[in-house]
């Protein structure tokens, strides 16, 4: 069986780590991939939003599945194109990757389902926008609220905006001045919401739905949550916020919703389907939607996850979710990311990393060190390749262990003999979980 993994990040690289342990024995294709992806899969290279060539290339390989890692592939109808061919691909049409791919149809969709979620109003034009931020009441609080471009801003289009002047700027700057391009012609103002945040992703086949194991990502770049939002400093699954009660109630309020209100109208739903919770007083509300593995989510998932994994795509792709009863290693894991200096702003690549070859000494069957934004030194030999930085997220160490400090213990001493210069990394991760 011949798979593609379309995607360069550490989340593609635990997707192929898991596919290898496939009783199917795969060959394992992945583009573009990074440094490290390819010592695990053969490097295709064609970028991943180059639809036409993923689909050329699928084409003439003759690919038995296809897994999409980022969302711009799915924004762009890669699975309708697939679709059209024959191919088999794992994840939503481009109708349904709107979910992620436009917040005012995402919070539509949820208005219309009932799913619960912050007040939110949508606006196509600057001055309609600003008028509201003038109104002396939004919503049922003041301020702070959340001004959100409409469209994919990889992750930076979200402002929490703590008064009136910030809800200004932020919505001129996406709507007039364009920083996020085209994402800013709508953008929704919401409410805030107070809680803590979870990530539930489910599978679905368009009808019935399993779900993935709770995750808690760290957004913020910094230590106790300080500075930007990146794309993701690090993450533990399971998330202990997420109580049997509180699962049910989101399976319940949010997923199960969702899938039948979406299969009713002649949409069905495949693929992952990720919910960005936020668990408040009054219970989940949802964040967003994205239609894809988090990253790094994924990361701190699928090591805990034994069913195996194109078994689990298979499913959903020919409608047998409902047959397949997922099975998990007790264990919980923590990921921690190690980032490039500078990131999320700007950062230098090609520096030297050092300790890896300690880093995987130290990394047994309870640990594991996915490469997010590597590649192999043109200098360094076939026997042994020399990485160098390619990325703002440069590795992802995974600890396991049986309870989740047991598990960041281990991450971070592994993390510990890794080295390049500049480098740094959360000291936090998995806090929340760890105080309670
Ligand atoms: P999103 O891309 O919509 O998930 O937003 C990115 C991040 O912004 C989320 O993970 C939250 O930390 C924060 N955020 C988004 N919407 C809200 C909201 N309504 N209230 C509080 N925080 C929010
Ligand atoms: N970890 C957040 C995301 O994948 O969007």
């Amino acid at each position: 069986m011949k798979i593609l993994v379309i995607g360069s990040g550490g989340r593609e690289h635990a997707i192929i780590w898991k596919l290898k342990q496939s009783k199917s024995l795969p060959e394992i294709y992945c583009a573009p991939g990074n440094g490290g992806i390819s010592r695990d899969a053969r490097i295709v290279d064609i970028q991943s939003d180059d639809i036409k060539g993923l689909l050329d290339f699928a084409v003439k390989e003759k690919i038995d599945l296809t897994i999409v890692g980022p969302e711009a592939a799915l924004a762009h109808g890669i699975v309708d194109r697939f679709m059209r061919k024959g191919l088999s691909i794992f994840g939503p049409t481009k109708e349904l990757a709107l979910l992620e791919s436009s917040k005012a149809y995402a919070k539509e969709t949820m208005r219309g389902l009932n799913i619960p979620t912050a007040g939110f109003e949508i606006f196509a034009e600057p001055d309609k926008a600003i008028d509201f931020t003038n109104r002396p009441r939004l919503f049922a609080a003041h301020y702070p609220v959340v001004v959100k471009a409409d469209g994919l801003a990889a992750g930076k289009g979200v402002v929490i905006c703590k008064d009136r002047k910030e809800a200004q700027i932020a919505i001129e700057d996406m709507m007039v001045r364009k920083v996020f391009g085209p994402a800013g012609t709508r953008v929704v103002i919401e409410e805030h919401l107070e809680g803590e945040e979870a990530s539930i992703l489910v599978v679905s086949d368009g009808i019935n739905f399993t779900a993935l194991a709770s995750a808690q990502d760290h957004k913020r770049v910094f230590d106790r949550d300080k500075g930007p939002n990146t794309g993701g400093m690090g993450a533990y699954s399971p998330a202990p916020i997420v109580t049997r009660d509180t699962h049910k109630r989101i399976m319940d309020q949010v997923i199960e919703p969702l899938i039948t209100g979406l299969a009713k109208e002649g949409k069905f739903y495949k693929g992952i389907l990720y919910a960005g919770i936020m668990i408040t007083k009054q219970g989940p509300q949802v964040l967003e939607f994205n239609v894809r593995f988090g990253d790094p989510e994924t990361q701190a998932i699928l090591p805990r996850l034994k069913t195996d994994l194109a078994d689990l795509c298979f499913a959903s792709i020919e409608d047998k979710i409902d047959r397949l009863k997922l099975e998990w290693e007790e264990k919980s894991a923590v990921c921690v990311v190690l980032a490039s200096g500078g990131y999320p702003g700007d950062y230098q690549k090609g520096l030297e990393i050092s300790g890896l070859e300690d880093a995987d000494t130290l990394a047994d069957g309870d640990s594991h060190i996915f490469h997010a934004g590597t590649a192999i030194s043109p200098q360094s030999t076939v026997h042994s390749p020399q990485f160098v930085t390619d990325g703002g997220r440069v590795l992802n160490v995974v600890g396991l262990g049986d309870t989740i400090r047991q598990a960041a213990q281990k991450a971070y001493k592994i993390a510990g003999k890794i080295k390049f210069d500049k480098m740094h990394y959360r000291k936090d991760i998995a806090h929340r979980a760890l105080k309670s």
